[in-house]
Parts: structure tokens; sequence; C-alpha cells
């Protein structure tokens, strides 16, 4: 059986996670930011994509006052091994998920699975993470790798918290392309709260299916 796939999103009013020119630190305020590592706590993996790797270079572990936890494992999908060699994630409990020939990428485990159009597929990723022995995973972002995992329909459970501010058009899509033929088509969900986080709105849905 594949992990449970949460996604996680931090985003402008507009759905946005990122200006145009990158910058993404911080939209939500430090109370979302400590129930987003409460959901890392809660999962057995945390993934994102090469993007998010080079631009915010994240440790993505979980840091909650007084309470030491079980880390989890970090997955980045990388299909080129982009990923540098001194990036945080690179070293520790880390799984680069890749379409390339396997090689050293720091003290991270390097694994070639499926790939789809030079991309490791979403499923591969999930079926390599369930390997380790993760039954959950939370997707941090970015767009391109949420907007994978929603068109294979491989989203179980969206946590949503988006901050009072807009970005634009021209701020980067907290989901990418879907590639929709029909609105019928549109990955749907049903909405199982909605909660005031500081100055956020934390929203969470459940897929329909
Ligand atoms: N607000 C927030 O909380 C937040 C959270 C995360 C990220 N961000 C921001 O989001 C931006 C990065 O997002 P992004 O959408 O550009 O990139 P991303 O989703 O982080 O990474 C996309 C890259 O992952 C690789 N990849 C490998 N397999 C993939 C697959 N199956 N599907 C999709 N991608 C796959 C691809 O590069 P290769 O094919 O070359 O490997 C792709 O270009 C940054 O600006 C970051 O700061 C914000």
């Amino acid at each position: 059986m594949r992990p449970r796939v949460t996604l996680k999103l931090a985003t402008s009013l507009d759905g946005r996670i990122a200006t145009a020119s990158g910058e993404s630190k911080w939209i939500t305020g430090e109370a979302a930011r400590l129930e987003g590592h409460r959901l890392r706590a809660a999962h057995d993996a945390v993934l994102v994509g090469v993007e998010t790797v080079l631009a915010d270079d994240p440790e993505l572990t979980v840091r909650l006052p007084g309470r030491p936890v079980d880390q989890p494992l970090r997955v980045v999908m990388d299909s080129r091994l982009r990923t540098p060699a001194t990036a945080k994630v690179a070293h520790g409990d880390t799984l680069i998920v890749t379409a390339a020939a396997p090689a050293a990428v720091g003290t991270a485990v390097v694994e070639r699975v499926d790939s789809e159009e030079g991309r490791p597929t979403p499923a591969a990723a999930l079926a390599a993470i369930r390997r380790k022995g993760a039954v959950s995973v939370l997707i941090e972002g970015g767009g391109q790798v949420a907007a994978s995992f929603l068109r294979a329909g491989l989203v179980d459970r969206i946590e949503w918290f988006r901050a009072p501010i807009l970005l634009g058009g021209e701020g980067r899509p907290c989901v990418a392309a879907l590639d929709l033929a029909n609105l019928a088509d549109a990955p749907t969900f049903r909405r199982l709260s909605t909660e005031p986080v500081g100055d956020d709105l934390w929203e969470r849905y459940d897929a329909v299916r």
C-alpha cells in the first residue's frame, strides 16, 4: 500500500508561494509555521522538489520547542541530481529520487526510480518512500511537485495556510499547470475545517474520489 499523502501549502490569499524572483520567506506568520512543524512531526517523510532545495536550502527538520521527536525522512524529487552536496538536505536521513544514474550527493541515499519524460513519477517516489518504512508523507512544495502529485490523483489531504497578502499573477503558483481539459476533471476536495492561526487562515481538505 502506498503512503498517505498530505499536501501542505503556505500561500498568499491568491495562492502564490513566492514572488516572481523566488522570495518566499516568510509568507505566513510564526503561528502557522509552528503548525507546519507539528505537521512534519506527524508524518514519516517530508518531500520537496529540487527547485525548492535550490531556492531555499531548507533543513526540512522538525523544530518544536522542548519536544524531542523522531525526525521524518527527507525526500527530494531530483531528475538530474542537481541537489548540491552542500545543501542542508544532502546530509542526514535523506532520500533523493532521481531519473539519473545514481551518484553521491553528500550522505543522502540516491535511488533511481521509474520516470516519465525524464522525471521520477510520483507513484515511483511513493513506492521508494514506502520501502524506507514510511507510511505517511508531507509534500511541502513547490508548485511543480504539488501539480505532479495532484495530476496523478495521489493527494489525500491538503493543509492550507493562507496569509492575508496578495502577490499577484506574477507570483509563483502553489499548484503549477494541471493540464485540465474539463472542469469535471479538476481534483476535488471536501473542506474539513477552517481555523485562524495568528493572522493566517488554516484550511484542511480531504480528497473526494
Ligand atoms: N511558500 C512556501 O511555503 C514554499 C514552499 C516550497 C517552495 N516554495 C517556493 O517555490 C519555488 C519552487 O517551486 P517550483 O514549483 O519552482 O519547484 P519545485 O516543485 O520545488 O521543484 C520542481 C522541480 O523538481 C524536479 N522534479 C523531479 N521530479 C518531478 C516531478 N515528478 N514533478 C515535478 N517536478 C519534479 C524538476 O526538476 P528536474 O526535472 O530538473 O529534477 C522540477 O523542475 C521556490 O521559489 C520556493 O521558494 C515556497
